[in-house]
């Protein structure tokens, strides 16, 4: 099983070079795929760095080099890079796409994500490596690899959603962030975050999917004992687009100037909503308190009790009793 799994790593990251070459060297690479990345904004050594890529616009560009190469049809399959029709001949999965390779800790290439060059909305914007002994998505974090060091140094992390936003904002010197790839933070992945540090500026996209997001992925880095911050971007801005837009000194500045804890950010959202209705906002201190109740630290607990009953409006000895009640049906 160590063998396949080797074998695995070896075929992705020869793929790796291939989708590289393909971006680098072929006419279609540099006129198609480079342009697309520097009409985004992304400079040499930056595209060079996450080894991205290109893929031809044919049914086997890839699958025959790899077999031309003596790598094996199984594995190929295995690793998603291919796929077979009925008839039992493959073709490959990534066709006519940008390619961000995704990265182990240890810089090992174990999948891929694909991004259309079509505006059609009926074209999945990207494709993505499936599941396979070499990628478990729910154990990895796009960018960690590039990033833990400054994640230590800085003792903090960003989690933004997608894979330019990481690519741009390295770009901007910032490099103490990763990417969820659009996917809900899973426990795997909180764990992996804590390792490096307990700090956590969730850096969402400006749109209700990221709202929606920000709220929902959270009370289980709270649970970690992670601190958490939220800043969410202008309306249709993603980190990516905004840092490109406004540059990078900007662009800082801002990451300073709105980043906000998170139950105070979660408060606020949701008191905004609930607007002067008694019940809603009702509900929305019990669902605030559901959150503080989360975090293991008694001490941050009461800071953010006290503060969170100033926010609300409501008498401390109110949350306390609410929360105490949350924790015995809990325990
Ligand atoms: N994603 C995906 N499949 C999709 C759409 C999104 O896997 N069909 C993942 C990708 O990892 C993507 C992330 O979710 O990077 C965030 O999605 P989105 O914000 O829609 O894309 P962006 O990263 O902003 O992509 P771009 O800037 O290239 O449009
Ligand atoms: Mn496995
Ligand atoms: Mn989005
Ligand atoms: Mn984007
Ligand atoms: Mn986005």
């Amino acid at each position: 099983a160590q063998d396949k799994r080797e074998s695995l790593y070896v075929l992705s990251n020869w793929a790796g070079k291939y989708f590289k070459e393909q971006l680098w060297e072929t006419e279609a690479g540099k006129s198609i795929g480079l342009s697309y990345f520097k009409e985004r904004g992304y400079r040499e050594d930056i595209i060079q760095k996450f080894d991205l890529g290109y893929s031809p616009d044919q049914w086997e560009a890839l699958s025959s080099a790899a077999l031309k190469a003596g790598f094996q049809k199984e594995y190929l399959k295995e690793i998603g890079l291919c796929i077979e029709r009925e008839d039992g001949n493959i073709y490959d999965r990534f066709r006519g796409r940008v390619i961000f390779p995704i990265h182990n800790l240890t810089g090992r290439i174990i999948g891929f994500g694909g991004r259309t060059l079509k505006t059609e909305k009926s074209v999945p914007k990207y494709v993505n490596s499936p599941e396979s002994d070499i990628y478990h998505k729910s154990d990895v974090l796009y960018g960690l690899n590039f990033a833990k060091k400054s994640i230590m140094d800085n003792d903090t992390c960003y989690l933004v959603e997608g894979y330019a936003d990481v690519l741009s904002m390295h770009q901007a010197g910032i490099e103490n962030v990763v990417s969820s790839s659009g996917t809900s933070l899973t426990t795997g992945q909180i764990k992996l975050i804590s390792r490096f540090t307990k700090n956590v500026v969730i850096l969402y996209d400006g749109d209700a999917a990221g709202i929606k997001a920000s709220l929902r992925g959270t009370d289980m880095l709270l649970e970690e004992g992670l601190n958490v911050k939220v800043l969410l971007f202008p309306d249709g801005d993603d980190p990516d687009s905004y840092v490109q837009k406004v540059g990078s000194t900007a662009f800082r500045e801002y990451l300073d100037a709105h980043q906000e804890d998170f139950i105070f950010y979660k408060t606020n959202i949701l008191l905004k909503d609930a607007g002067h209705d008694p019940i809603k906002r009702a509900e929305v201190i019990r669902d605030v308190v559901q959150s503080i109740a989360l975090i293991p630290d008694e001490i941050k607990i009461s800071v953010f009790i006290k503060q969170c009953s100033t926010l609300l409006d409501i008498e401390e000895r109110v949350l306390l009793t609410e929360l105490n009640k949350m924790k015995l049906d809990k325990a």
